[in-house]
């Protein structure tokens, strides 16, 4: 599915991953997290080699340095707004009123203050997707990974959540990797990426205009995610 999809990402960038259905992408983001396990290749995260942590090692890394934010938002039904939100935090050992107050904060700055007690299915789909993403940014992971975030949201809706889901990410300094079909929110990245064939091309039809400025960003020329693969079939592991 990926053969040498190779990329260097930025510390700090938002890039967006287009490409045709099944071309890929929800696997290359599934691989990154290490989710999904590549046959050959390396994926790197601030100079670690994510690709050789074995289990549980994988898994503690990505809880830790990963947020998710998926198309169907992926809410839990029996917790309120604020519990799936601290959730995260309660999986990375922050507990009690320390949660409480950092899953109420994020909550705040999505505009969700006054819904913390909410069962989730009150909730309108795009207030939904801007729990998903305060859930995907309150333990201030260094990369925020957004499969088609958009997807299930109407246009309306999308134009609402796009600036809070990029504002929040930039403001926190996070690197952000968002599939999307959606160009108007592909060229809202800072790097367009097209999956195609099972690599990674530089787009230059969209995001062209607004690449430069943050690409020459000085004093942040760390390598945030470094992938290099060869003949890569991502396989669940
Ligand atoms: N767990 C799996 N086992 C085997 N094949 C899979 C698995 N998951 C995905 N595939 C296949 O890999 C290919 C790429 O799937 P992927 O979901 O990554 O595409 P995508 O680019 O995200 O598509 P879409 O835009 O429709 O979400 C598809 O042909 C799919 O059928
Ligand atoms: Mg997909």
């Amino acid at each position: 599915m990926l053969d040498h999809a190779d990329a260097q990402i930025q510390d700090g960038a938002a890039v967006a991953v287009i490409g045709r259905s099944g071309s890929g992408k929800s696997t290359l983001l599934n691989v990154i997290s290490g989710i999904d396990r590549a046959d050959s290749g390396v994926v790197e995260f601030g100079g670690r080699d994510v690709t050789a942590l074995a289990e549980p090692a994988r898994t503690l890394f990505r809880r830790a340095h990963v947020g998710f934010v998926y198309q169907f938002f992926n809410l839990i039904p029996t917790l309120d707004v604020e519990e799936n939100v601290r959730l995260v935090l309660e999986l990375n050992g922050v507990r009690g009123s320390d949660a409480r107050r950092r899953s109420a904060a994020m909550l705040a700055e999505v505009g969700l203050g006054d819904r913390l007690h909410s069962a989730v299915d009150e909730l309108s789909g795009g207030e939904q997707q801007r729990v998903a993403i305060a859930r995907a940014l309150v333990h201030e992971p260094a990369l925020l990974l957004a499969d088609e975030p958009t997807g299930n949201l109407d246009e309306e809706t999308a134009r609402q959540v796009l600036p809070v889901l990029l504002s929040l990410t930039r403001a926190r300094g996070a690197t952000l990797l968002i599939v999307t079909h959606d160009s108007v929110l592909a060229r809202s990245a800072d790097r367009v990426l097209e999956l195609r064939e099972g690599r990674l091309r530089e787009s230059v039809a969209a995001g062209a205009e607004s690449a430069p400025a943050v690409l020459a960003k000085p004093g942040s020329d760390n390598v945030a995610a470094d992938l290099r693969s060869a003949n890569e079939r991502a396989s669940s592991s």
